[in-house]
């Protein structure tokens, strides 16, 4: 175990004097966990190998799922990557903000950090704290979402320390992170655009800049065991609480979905609820939790990560979610999550 030091941001004291510390710690090669706009970040020195192998090792990630690393400004990405005319594109429009750009690597990014690939992913977060945080260190973050490898990413850092407390030197507390959901991944190559991951940035932002965007089958799809995604991350069961999680898609006939859900609801087994207001209300037990408003995406997506951790919390034996079908907005990110975390189990009705 180690000392883990826990350090709170006071809006009203001065940024910089609050992250003294912890920009000590990782110039020494520590490990410190920072918010971000998107979810809490497990950071350390994208260009020190051995800092960097801590991170596989506090997280028990492996090492073949290459890590993000966060400048604070988009043309820092020129010191450690090649840049592209899409890049700025994408730099002047979407950052800072929850958008990471896969780029080829310049020689100072150690392959450990990219798993072996010859690319690298580029991310400027906006979050004040974030990028104070990077512009202070002096040099690139490598972080992955601060989570135990597997489980939902943190979006609180009593997430963080749940997870990570002993195992990493220090965590910043900045509130909880407004967006919830990981940055959107893509890769651009001439004015070609692919979509590894679905985040933040929706696809319909994206249209105002490509008119043409591939959607990697991974997003949407199980992969069969020869197939490879195109963010190696995206192959490993993720974002999932202990019980297993059954996914129902809600259409325009709500009646069948609730009958389903009163059914299971009247067994002996602990039965967990995750679905918007209307039909959350219907159900006032503490294992039914609420995503927020139907018809607003921005509070679902902040809130699912922090629901389905605390269906550990409660223990339940099986979940089950209803949420809306995908669209281009940020329904298809919180779409891909659920798929991931529930195996692609999904409960025709
Ligand atoms: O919002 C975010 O992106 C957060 C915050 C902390 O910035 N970070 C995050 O990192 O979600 P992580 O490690 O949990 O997810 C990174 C994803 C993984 O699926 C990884 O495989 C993919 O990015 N990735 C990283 N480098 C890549 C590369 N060179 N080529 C393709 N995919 C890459
Ligand atoms: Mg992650």
């Amino acid at each position: 175990m180690i000392n883990t030091e826990y350090i709170k941001i006071d809006d009203k004291l001065p940024l910089d004097e609050q992250l003294l510390r912890p920009v000590d710690i990782i110039k020494k090669g520590g490990l410190v966990a920072f918010p971000t706009e998107t979810v809490y970040g497990l950071g350390a020195s994208a260009l020190d190998e051995e800092a960097s192998k801590k991170i596989y090792l506090a997280k028990g990630r492996p090492s073949d799922n290459p890590l993000i690393i966060h400048i604070s400004k988009p043309s820092d990405a020129e010191k450690y990557c090649y840049t592209n005319e899409s890049y700025y594109k994408i730099a002047n429009k979407f950052m800072p903000g929850p958008i990471t750009v896969i780029l080829k690597k310049k020689d100072n990014i150690p392959l450990t950090i990219t798993g072996g690939l010859d690319t690298v992913a580029v991310r400027c977060p906006e979050n004040k704290v974030a990028n104070k945080f990077i512009e202070l260190c002096g040099f690139p973050i490598a972080a992955p979402s601060a989570n135990t490898s597997g489980k939902p990413s943190p979006t609180k850092a009593e997430h963080v320390f749940d997870d990570m407390n002993g195992k990493i030197d220090c965590i910043i507390d900045g509130g909880q992170s407004t967006i919830g959901l990981e940055s959107t991944i893509v890769r651009v190559i001439d004015n070609k655009c692919t979509l590894l991951r679905p985040g933040g940035i929706t696809i319909n932002q994206l249209y105002e800049l490509f008119q043409d965007i591939e959607i990697d089958k991974a997003v949407i799809s199980k992969l069969s065991d020869n197939e490879h995604p195109l963010a190696p991350g995206m192959k490993y069961r993720h974002y999932a609480p202990k019980a297993p999680v059954y996914l129902i898609l809600r259409d325009n006939n709500d009646s069948k979905i609730i009958e389903f859900l009163d059914n299971k609801i009247s067994t002996n087994i602990k039965t967990g609820i995750l679905a918007s207001n209307e039909i959350v209300n219907r159900y006032k037990g503490k294992y039914s939790l609420s995503l927020g408003a139907n018809n607003n995406e921005r509070e679902q997506a902040q809130n699912l990560f922090d629901r389905l951790r605390e269906f550990d919390k409660l223990d339940v034996e099986e979940i089950y979610v209803v949420i809306n079908q995908k669209n281009n907005d940020l329904g298809l990110a919180i779409y891909n999550r659920l798929l991931k975390a529930s195996g692609f189990n999904i409960i025709e009705l």
